[in-house]
């Protein structure tokens, strides 16, 4: 049988992981995709940098969009970040030359999913990107496979591993807030721009992504609303704590008699729940849907194994000729859903 052919741009934490997973994993994943998966390319900043694992046998290529337009590719791996630049230059360049696009990158998908999500559709092709959001959790898998024959009514969830941990440490160290975020950077949990984590940005992007996914609707990420933890005390959360109450950066979706909310911000749940008792660096989402009732999931939203655990699943899908339209539905039939902020004067 023919092998799913990959170009992968980006060799940093997650890509690292998906070379190794391969090479550990490769009988497996073949076994269960049908077909050997091969990667034929790779692309990267640094060419030179020691990254703990041989690229022998991978041809090379400075740019990710020559990558991506490569006739003996079948998938393009885009793992680089960033929601323009390089990163949406060769997204665009791999679907316009028919591949179909395997990434990580919420911030791109966040803004600018829905063009590219069109672009796909005008190609035959299609965006996967489960490990987008919440890493290692298949929860895209969750709402576009397993709960596809439900009506989703909500989707919340803690979706930034580093803000729970500044959360969870400093009740459990009573440390105020600027010390926690300084031993979070010394644990190298933050994002280049931490802006992007404590400002419940990063967060927001996920939520923007399940919530497009969950309710088939177009979720400008400009009509989230977002509030970070930066103005959290360690006050409010012993107040919290002493009514039984934990504090978590929660991220909301869910309809209203206004239309679709989405929200991401500081929330009290309930300290004996699933969300309550999550502690440090980890994700948990919540779906409910009208015949599943509520399911929840938990696991690592970050690092090199989880990470990159997500990125093979989509691959397999792929392999196993899975195309599944990047929204879960074609983007022409998403309602027109305007979110509850966007809606109030
Ligand atoms: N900075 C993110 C987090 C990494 O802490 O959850 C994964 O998106």
């Amino acid at each position: 049988t023919e092998p799913l052919r990959l170009g992968i741009a980006g060799l940093g934490t997650v890509g690292v992981g998906v070379v190794r997973i391969l090479r550990r994993n490769a009988e497996m994943i073949a076994a269960r995709a049908g077909r050997p998966v091969e990667i034929v390319a790779v692309s990267a900043r640094e060419r030179a940098r020691d990254r703990g694992v041989a690229l022998t046998g991978y041809d090379w290529e400075d740019d990710a969009v020559a990558l991506a337009r490569r006739d003996d590719i079948d998938v393009y791996v885009e793992l680089m970040g960033g929601s323009d630049g390089p990163a949406k230059a060769s997204v665009e360049a791999a679907l316009d030359s028919g591949k179909d696009v395997v990434t990580a990158n919420k911030a791109l998908l966040a803004i600018h999913g829905l063009d590219l999500a069109g672009r796909a559709e005008a190609a035959g092709r299609t965006i996967r990107f489960e490990a987008a959001v919440a890493g290692g959790i298949p929860v895209m898998k969750a709402l576009t496979e397993g709960l596809a024959g439900n009506e989703i009514t909500r989707i919340m969830g803690v979706m930034n591993g580093t803000c729970n941990y500044i959360l969870t440490r400093m009740e459990s160290a009573g440390l105020p807030y600027e010390a926690v975020f300084e031993e979070a950077n010394a644990l190298g949990y933050l994002e280049a721009d931490p802006t992007l984590d404590v400002g419940g940005i990063d967060a927001a992007h996920k939520l923007t992504l399940l919530a497009a996914v969950g309710f088939g609707a177009r979720v400008p990420f400009e009509a989230v609303q977002i509030e970070g933890i930066e103005r959290v005390s360690i006050e409010d959360i012993e107040a919290a704590a002493r009514m039984g109450y934990r504090v978590k950066l929660l991220g909301v979706a869910q309809m209203t008699g206004r239309g679709l909310e989405a929200r991401m911000s500081p929330c009290l749940v309930p300290a004996n729940s699933p969300l309550g008792e999550l502690d440090g660096a980890t994700n948990m989402v919540v779906l409910e849907g009208d015949a599943v009732g509520q399911i929840v999931l938990q696991g690592a939203g970050a690092g090199e194994g989880p990470t990159a655990s997500a990125v093979l699943s989509d691959i397999v899908d792929l392999a196993r000729g899975l195309r599944v339209p990047t929204y879960g539905a074609p983007t022409k039939s998403l309602g027109e859903l305007r979110t509850a902020a966007a809606a109030s004067p």
